[in-house]
Protein backbone atom coordinates (compact mmCIF):
# COMPACT_ATOMS: atom_id res chain seq x y z
CA UNK A 1 0.00 0.00 0.00
CA UNK A 2 1.16 3.75 -1.03
CA UNK A 3 1.89 5.71 1.91
CA UNK A 4 -0.55 7.96 0.41
CA UNK A 5 -3.00 5.44 0.52
CA UNK A 6 -2.51 4.82 4.60
CA UNK A 7 -2.60 8.35 4.97
CA UNK A 8 -5.92 7.94 3.81
CA UNK A 9 -6.77 5.61 5.37
CA UNK A 10 -5.65 6.89 8.74
CA UNK A 11 -7.95 10.09 7.78
CA UNK A 12 -11.17 7.76 7.36
CA UNK A 13 -10.50 5.74 10.80
CA UNK A 14 -9.87 8.93 12.81
CA UNK A 15 -12.97 10.94 11.30
CA UNK A 16 -15.38 7.57 11.61
CA UNK A 17 -14.12 7.24 15.24
CA UNK A 18 -14.54 11.31 16.13
CA UNK A 19 -18.01 10.30 15.02
CA UNK A 20 -19.30 7.35 16.84
CA UNK A 21 -17.59 9.44 20.11
CA UNK A 22 -19.94 11.89 19.19
CA UNK A 23 -22.92 9.95 18.07
CA UNK A 24 -22.96 7.37 20.98
CA UNK A 25 -22.52 8.53 24.97
CA UNK A 26 -21.25 11.94 24.20
CA UNK A 27 -24.60 13.48 23.53
CA UNK A 28 -24.82 17.33 21.71
CA UNK A 29 -26.76 17.90 25.09
CA UNK A 30 -26.09 16.85 28.55
CA UNK A 31 -29.79 16.07 29.35
CA UNK A 32 -33.10 15.68 28.34
CA UNK A 33 -36.52 15.94 30.10
CA UNK A 34 -39.75 14.56 28.33
CA UNK A 35 -43.46 15.46 29.01
CA UNK A 36 -46.46 14.23 27.47
CA UNK A 37 -48.86 11.28 27.13
CA UNK A 38 -48.58 8.19 25.37
CA UNK A 39 -47.23 9.00 22.25
CA UNK A 40 -44.16 9.40 24.48
CA UNK A 41 -44.84 7.26 27.59
CA UNK A 42 -41.85 4.46 28.31
CA UNK A 43 -43.52 2.92 31.66
CA UNK A 44 -45.41 5.74 33.23
CA UNK A 45 -48.68 3.99 33.74
CA UNK A 46 -47.11 0.22 34.19
CA UNK A 47 -48.14 0.42 38.14
CA UNK A 48 -51.26 2.11 37.51
CA UNK A 49 -54.74 1.09 38.02
CA UNK A 50 -55.51 2.20 34.45
CA UNK A 51 -57.05 0.96 30.87
CA UNK A 52 -53.89 3.19 29.67
CA UNK A 53 -51.33 0.78 29.90
CA UNK A 54 -49.18 -1.22 27.51
CA UNK A 55 -46.42 -3.19 29.39
CA UNK A 56 -47.65 -6.43 28.00
CA UNK A 57 -47.49 -7.98 24.27
CA UNK A 58 -48.10 -7.09 21.55
CA UNK A 59 -47.08 -3.74 22.24
CA UNK A 60 -43.15 -3.42 22.73
CA UNK A 61 -43.10 -6.78 20.26
CA UNK A 62 -39.98 -4.80 18.13
CA UNK A 63 -38.43 -3.10 20.97
CA UNK A 64 -34.88 -4.59 22.06
CA UNK A 65 -35.96 -6.41 25.00
CA UNK A 66 -39.85 -6.74 24.47
CA UNK A 67 -42.74 -4.23 26.30
CA UNK A 68 -41.50 -1.71 28.35
CA UNK A 69 -45.30 0.65 28.70
CA UNK A 70 -44.43 2.26 25.14
CA UNK A 71 -47.71 2.48 23.06
CA UNK A 72 -46.15 1.13 20.34
CA UNK A 73 -44.67 -1.68 18.66
CA UNK A 74 -41.36 -0.48 18.95
CA UNK A 75 -39.51 2.90 19.68
CA UNK A 76 -41.37 6.48 19.85
CA UNK A 77 -40.72 9.69 18.30
CA UNK A 78 -39.11 10.98 21.26
CA UNK A 79 -36.65 7.55 21.71
CA UNK A 80 -35.36 7.84 18.06
CA UNK A 81 -34.67 11.63 18.82
CA UNK A 82 -32.61 10.61 21.94
CA UNK A 83 -30.64 9.01 19.62
CA UNK A 84 -30.27 11.26 17.08
CA UNK A 85 -28.33 13.65 20.38
CA UNK A 86 -25.99 11.13 21.31
CA UNK A 87 -27.24 9.30 24.62
CA UNK A 88 -26.00 5.93 24.87
CA UNK A 89 -29.40 4.89 26.54
CA UNK A 90 -32.79 5.83 26.36
CA UNK A 91 -34.20 7.95 28.99
CA UNK A 92 -35.98 6.35 31.99
CA UNK A 93 -39.96 6.54 33.38
CA UNK A 94 -39.92 8.88 36.58
CA UNK A 95 -41.66 5.68 37.85
CA UNK A 96 -38.54 3.52 37.76
CA UNK A 97 -35.40 5.48 37.40
CA UNK A 98 -33.48 2.76 39.01
CA UNK A 99 -30.29 2.14 37.52
CA UNK A 100 -29.92 5.55 35.65
CA UNK A 101 -28.41 8.93 36.39
CA UNK A 102 -31.48 10.80 36.78
CA UNK A 103 -28.77 13.98 35.85
CA UNK A 104 -28.85 13.14 32.14
CA UNK A 105 -32.85 13.36 32.22
CA UNK A 106 -36.27 11.53 32.70
CA UNK A 107 -39.24 10.57 30.92
CA UNK A 108 -42.27 11.99 32.76
CA UNK A 109 -45.03 11.04 30.01
CA UNK A 110 -48.09 9.10 30.45
CA UNK A 111 -50.65 7.58 28.72
CA UNK A 112 -54.23 9.19 28.74
CA UNK A 113 -52.57 12.70 30.89
CA UNK A 114 -53.33 16.07 29.36
CA UNK A 115 -52.60 19.34 30.22
CA UNK A 116 -56.55 19.20 32.07
CA UNK A 117 -56.49 17.42 35.29
CA UNK A 118 -59.68 15.16 34.66
CA UNK A 119 -58.22 14.52 30.99
CA UNK A 120 -58.51 10.55 30.54
CA UNK A 121 -59.22 10.06 34.18
CA UNK A 122 -62.62 7.58 32.71
CA UNK A 123 -59.88 5.42 32.23
CA UNK A 124 -58.06 5.56 35.63
CA UNK A 125 -55.62 8.05 37.14
CA UNK A 126 -52.83 9.07 35.02
CA UNK A 127 -49.95 11.91 35.71
CA UNK A 128 -51.54 15.44 33.94
CA UNK A 129 -48.90 17.75 32.83
CA UNK A 130 -49.33 19.86 36.02
CA UNK A 131 -48.23 16.15 37.68
CA UNK A 132 -45.44 16.03 35.76
CA UNK A 133 -44.16 19.12 36.54
CA UNK A 134 -44.09 18.15 39.98
CA UNK A 135 -42.44 15.09 39.79
CA UNK A 136 -39.84 16.97 37.54
CA UNK A 137 -39.13 19.37 40.79
CA UNK A 138 -38.92 16.36 43.21
CA UNK A 139 -35.78 15.34 40.12
CA UNK A 140 -34.22 18.67 40.30
CA UNK A 141 -33.90 17.99 44.22
CA UNK A 142 -32.17 14.95 43.71
CA UNK A 143 -29.72 16.60 40.78
CA UNK A 144 -29.21 19.09 43.15
CA UNK A 145 -27.82 17.10 45.83
CA UNK A 146 -26.06 15.14 43.50
CA UNK A 147 -24.22 18.05 41.71
CA UNK A 148 -23.37 19.62 45.13
CA UNK A 149 -26.33 22.49 45.44
CA UNK A 150 -29.17 24.44 43.61
CA UNK A 151 -26.91 26.99 42.09
CA UNK A 152 -24.67 23.79 40.23
CA UNK A 153 -28.41 22.21 39.59
CA UNK A 154 -29.36 25.38 37.57
CA UNK A 155 -26.41 25.80 35.91
CA UNK A 156 -26.74 21.92 34.62
CA UNK A 157 -30.79 22.61 33.91
CA UNK A 158 -29.91 25.24 31.79
CA UNK A 159 -28.05 23.04 28.90
CA UNK A 160 -30.98 20.40 28.93
CA UNK A 161 -33.81 19.70 25.79
CA UNK A 162 -37.31 19.58 27.41
CA UNK A 163 -39.70 18.24 25.09
CA UNK A 164 -43.21 18.11 25.40
CA UNK A 165 -45.98 16.77 23.37
CA UNK A 166 -49.08 16.84 25.15
CA UNK A 167 -52.63 17.92 24.14
CA UNK A 168 -54.48 15.09 22.28
CA UNK A 169 -56.13 13.79 24.97
CA UNK A 170 -57.80 17.31 26.20
CA UNK A 171 -59.37 16.53 22.61
CA UNK A 172 -59.87 12.65 22.65
CA UNK A 173 -59.88 11.66 25.83
CA UNK A 174 -62.12 15.07 27.22
CA UNK A 175 -63.51 16.96 24.55
CA UNK A 176 -64.63 14.61 21.83
CA UNK A 177 -66.18 12.50 24.79
CA UNK A 178 -69.19 14.00 25.05
CA UNK A 179 -71.25 11.83 27.20
CA UNK A 180 -68.12 11.44 29.50
CA UNK A 181 -66.93 14.89 29.57
CA UNK A 182 -69.07 18.58 30.00
CA UNK A 183 -65.79 20.69 28.22
CA UNK A 184 -68.13 20.33 24.59
CA UNK A 185 -71.21 21.88 26.23
CA UNK A 186 -69.16 24.86 28.62
CA UNK A 187 -66.55 25.74 25.48
CA UNK A 188 -66.90 26.29 21.82
CA UNK A 189 -64.14 24.58 20.04
CA UNK A 190 -62.80 28.19 19.73
CA UNK A 191 -62.92 28.96 23.82
CA UNK A 192 -61.34 25.46 24.20
CA UNK A 193 -58.51 25.76 21.99
CA UNK A 194 -58.05 28.93 24.14
CA UNK A 195 -58.44 27.53 27.46
CA UNK A 196 -56.04 24.78 26.80
CA UNK A 197 -53.30 27.02 25.44
CA UNK A 198 -53.77 29.47 28.35
CA UNK A 199 -53.36 26.74 31.32
CA UNK A 200 -50.48 25.44 28.83
CA UNK A 201 -48.55 28.52 28.71
CA UNK A 202 -48.66 28.57 32.72
CA UNK A 203 -47.08 25.36 33.09
CA UNK A 204 -44.51 26.11 30.55
CA UNK A 205 -43.78 29.15 32.16
CA UNK A 206 -43.49 26.75 35.41
CA UNK A 207 -40.66 24.83 33.78
CA UNK A 208 -38.66 27.90 32.60
CA UNK A 209 -38.76 28.76 36.56
CA UNK A 210 -37.71 25.80 37.13
CA UNK A 211 -34.64 26.18 34.75
CA UNK A 212 -35.50 25.03 31.49
CA UNK A 213 -34.68 27.11 28.51
CA UNK A 214 -34.70 25.07 25.36
CA UNK A 215 -37.91 23.85 24.55
CA UNK A 216 -39.74 21.58 22.02
CA UNK A 217 -42.92 22.25 21.48
CA UNK A 218 -45.33 19.88 19.59
CA UNK A 219 -48.50 20.23 18.54
CA UNK A 220 -51.16 18.14 17.87
CA UNK A 221 -51.57 15.68 14.87
CA UNK A 222 -54.72 15.05 12.69
CA UNK A 223 -56.96 13.18 15.78
CA UNK A 224 -60.16 13.01 13.38
CA UNK A 225 -57.99 10.83 11.33
CA UNK A 226 -56.91 8.22 13.83
CA UNK A 227 -59.13 4.56 13.56
CA UNK A 228 -61.01 5.27 17.21
CA UNK A 229 -62.52 8.69 15.63
CA UNK A 230 -63.41 7.38 12.63
CA UNK A 231 -65.22 4.43 14.16
CA UNK A 232 -66.89 6.54 16.52
CA UNK A 233 -67.12 9.69 15.15
CA UNK A 234 -66.61 9.33 11.17
CA UNK A 235 -69.94 8.58 8.45
CA UNK A 236 -70.99 4.93 8.55
CA UNK A 237 -69.46 3.13 5.99
CA UNK A 238 -66.82 5.82 5.33
CA UNK A 239 -62.89 5.72 6.33
CA UNK A 240 -62.52 9.48 5.50
CA UNK A 241 -60.87 11.75 8.45
CA UNK A 242 -63.51 13.46 10.78
CA UNK A 243 -63.29 16.97 9.85
CA UNK A 244 -64.91 18.38 12.61
CA UNK A 245 -61.93 16.91 15.41
CA UNK A 246 -59.23 17.92 12.72
CA UNK A 247 -60.63 21.53 12.46
CA UNK A 248 -60.93 21.73 16.51
CA UNK A 249 -57.34 20.39 16.73
CA UNK A 250 -56.16 22.87 14.12
CA UNK A 251 -57.18 25.88 16.24
CA UNK A 252 -55.49 24.68 19.11
CA UNK A 253 -52.27 24.15 16.91
CA UNK A 254 -52.68 27.87 14.95
CA UNK A 255 -52.53 29.05 19.05
CA UNK A 256 -50.17 27.10 20.14
CA UNK A 257 -47.79 28.35 17.74
CA UNK A 258 -48.63 31.67 18.39
CA UNK A 259 -47.63 31.14 21.64
CA UNK A 260 -44.26 29.91 20.62
CA UNK A 261 -43.53 32.60 19.21
CA UNK A 262 -44.52 35.09 22.24
CA UNK A 263 -42.43 33.11 24.48
CA UNK A 264 -39.93 33.52 22.26
CA UNK A 265 -40.21 37.51 23.04
CA UNK A 266 -41.10 37.13 26.55
CA UNK A 267 -38.41 35.18 27.51
CA UNK A 268 -34.94 36.18 25.53
CA UNK A 269 -33.10 33.92 27.64
CA UNK A 270 -34.55 30.88 26.12
CA UNK A 271 -35.75 29.30 22.45
CA UNK A 272 -38.54 27.58 22.27
CA UNK A 273 -39.49 25.48 18.83
CA UNK A 274 -42.81 24.57 17.75
CA UNK A 275 -43.13 21.30 15.77
CA UNK A 276 -46.27 21.08 13.64
CA UNK A 277 -47.32 17.49 13.64
CA UNK A 278 -50.33 18.33 12.03
CA UNK A 279 -48.07 18.70 8.68
CA UNK A 280 -47.26 14.82 8.88
CA UNK A 281 -49.80 13.45 6.21
CA UNK A 282 -49.53 11.45 3.14
CA UNK A 283 -49.36 15.18 0.89
CA UNK A 284 -46.21 16.00 2.28
CA UNK A 285 -44.68 12.55 3.22
CA UNK A 286 -45.40 10.28 -0.46
CA UNK A 287 -44.02 6.84 1.89
CA UNK A 288 -47.41 7.79 3.85
CA UNK A 289 -49.62 7.23 0.79
CA UNK A 290 -47.61 3.82 0.36
CA UNK A 291 -48.82 2.47 3.60
CA UNK A 292 -52.21 1.28 5.08
CA UNK A 293 -53.51 3.79 7.18
CA UNK A 294 -56.88 5.10 8.67
CA UNK A 295 -59.01 2.29 9.93
CA UNK A 296 -56.35 -0.32 9.23
CA UNK A 297 -54.94 -1.28 12.74
CA UNK A 298 -51.52 -3.60 12.96
CA UNK A 299 -52.94 -5.13 15.81
CA UNK A 300 -56.01 -6.57 16.51
CA UNK A 301 -57.83 -4.19 19.60
CA UNK A 302 -60.48 -4.14 21.86
CA UNK A 303 -63.14 -2.30 20.33
CA UNK A 304 -64.45 -0.49 23.60
CA UNK A 305 -60.68 0.99 25.01
CA UNK A 306 -59.09 1.12 21.16
CA UNK A 307 -55.96 -0.83 22.15
CA UNK A 308 -54.50 -3.69 21.31
CA UNK A 309 -55.95 -7.26 23.17
CA UNK A 310 -53.15 -8.84 25.05
CA UNK A 311 -50.94 -11.40 23.46
CA UNK A 312 -52.51 -11.65 20.34
CA UNK A 313 -50.47 -11.57 17.10
CA UNK A 314 -50.30 -8.51 14.88
CA UNK A 315 -49.67 -8.38 11.83
CA UNK A 316 -46.57 -8.87 10.15
CA UNK A 317 -45.95 -5.84 7.77
CA UNK A 318 -45.68 -3.46 10.53
CA UNK A 319 -43.57 -0.56 8.69
CA UNK A 320 -46.19 -0.72 6.07
CA UNK A 321 -48.88 0.56 8.59
CA UNK A 322 -49.18 3.84 9.93
CA UNK A 323 -51.71 3.11 12.88
CA UNK A 324 -50.68 0.47 15.17
CA UNK A 325 -53.98 -0.09 17.23
CA UNK A 326 -56.93 2.49 17.51
CA UNK A 327 -55.07 5.47 18.87
CA UNK A 328 -51.28 4.96 18.00
CA UNK A 329 -49.09 5.45 15.17
CA UNK A 330 -46.12 2.24 14.26
CA UNK A 331 -43.07 2.75 15.33
CA UNK A 332 -42.24 3.51 11.38
CA UNK A 333 -44.31 6.65 11.42
CA UNK A 334 -42.98 7.41 15.25
CA UNK A 335 -39.29 7.61 13.36
CA UNK A 336 -40.48 9.98 10.50
CA UNK A 337 -42.01 12.43 13.31
CA UNK A 338 -38.63 12.07 14.79
CA UNK A 339 -36.75 12.41 11.84
CA UNK A 340 -38.84 15.74 10.42
CA UNK A 341 -38.39 17.17 13.79
CA UNK A 342 -34.69 16.64 14.10
CA UNK A 343 -33.67 17.93 10.96
CA UNK A 344 -35.85 20.39 9.03
CA UNK A 345 -34.28 19.69 5.36
CA UNK A 346 -36.62 16.61 5.41
CA UNK A 347 -39.88 18.62 5.49
CA UNK A 348 -40.19 21.46 7.14
CA UNK A 349 -42.76 21.10 9.94
CA UNK A 350 -40.61 23.27 12.85
CA UNK A 351 -40.59 26.75 13.29
CA UNK A 352 -38.66 28.73 13.99
CA UNK A 353 -35.49 26.33 13.50
CA UNK A 354 -35.44 22.59 13.80
CA UNK A 355 -34.19 20.24 17.39
CA UNK A 356 -31.12 19.74 16.20
CA UNK A 357 -30.53 23.95 15.54
CA UNK A 358 -32.01 24.15 18.88
CA UNK A 359 -29.68 21.82 20.66
CA UNK A 360 -26.57 23.36 19.20
CA UNK A 361 -27.81 26.95 20.53
C1 LIG B 1 -36.90 -0.93 37.20
O1 LIG B 1 -36.09 -0.92 36.04
C2 LIG B 1 -35.04 -1.88 36.03
C3 LIG B 1 -34.23 -1.74 34.77
O2 LIG B 1 -34.16 -0.46 34.29
C4 LIG B 1 -35.62 -3.27 36.14
O3 LIG B 1 -34.58 -4.22 36.20
C5 LIG B 1 -36.50 -3.37 37.37
O4 LIG B 1 -37.14 -4.62 37.38
C6 LIG B 1 -37.55 -2.27 37.40
N1 LIG B 1 -38.24 -2.30 38.67
C7 LIG B 1 -39.57 -2.31 38.75
C8 LIG B 1 -40.12 -2.30 40.16
O5 LIG B 1 -40.31 -2.31 37.79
Amino acid sequence: MGSEKKLWLVVIILLVEIKVQHCVGNPIVPCLFIFGDSLSDCGNNNKLPTLARANFLPYGIDFPGGPTGRFTNGKTAIDFITEDLGFSHLMPPYANTSGFDVVEGVNYASGAGGIRKETGTHAGPDMNLELQINNHKVIISQIAAKLGGPDKAQQHLNKCLYYINIGSNDYINNYFLRNTYSTSRTYTPEQYAEALVQQYSQQIRVLHQTGARKFSINGLGLVGCIPQAITLRGKIGSSTCVEEDNKAVLIFDDKLRILVDQLNKDLTDSKFVFVDQAMIKSENYPMLKGMKGMTNRCCKVNEKTGQCNPLEVPCNNRDLHIFWDSFHPTEAVHKLMAKSAFYSSITKITFPMDISSLVKM
